[in-house]
């Protein structure tokens, strides 16, 4: 039997108070932090906010920018560079964070929660 998973959508802002190249921190029902971050080409993609070489809750307020075409964010902290698209640490190979669906609907950024 195959189990349908229901992806619950959480209104993080409008769109339009994220400008381009910075990130939104929003708390998900389940008290993790998620980072939502806008690409200069105006592409959405969400992780989870804590830095985990430092455990601080600091990815959103990261630099947003690319890495050999892919759009990355380095950490406030230690600015190891993660990849928006994986959340693959670039810089450690070991370290990640989890990635979230995002989307617009009129004109609010919604999270994905499972
Ligand atoms: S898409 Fe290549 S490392 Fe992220």
């Amino acid at each position: 039997m195959t189990a349908i998973l229901e992806t619950t959508w959480l209104s993080v802002c409008p769109l339009d108070v994220l400008p381009s190249e910075h990130g939104v921190a929003a708390l998900l029902p389940d008290g993790s932090q998620v980072a939502v971050f806008r690409t200069h080409d105006d592409r959405l993609f969400a992780l989870d906010n804590v830095d985990p070489r430092s455990g601080a809750g600091v990815l959103a307020r990261g630099i947003v920018g690319d890495r050999a075409g892919d759009p990355v964010v380095s950490s406030p902290m230690h600015k190891q560079v993660y990849c928006l698209a994986t959340g693959r640490c670039l810089d450690d190979p070991v370290v990640s964070v989890r990635t979230h669906p995002v989307r617009v609907v009129a004109g609010t950024i919604q999270v994905g929660c499972p």
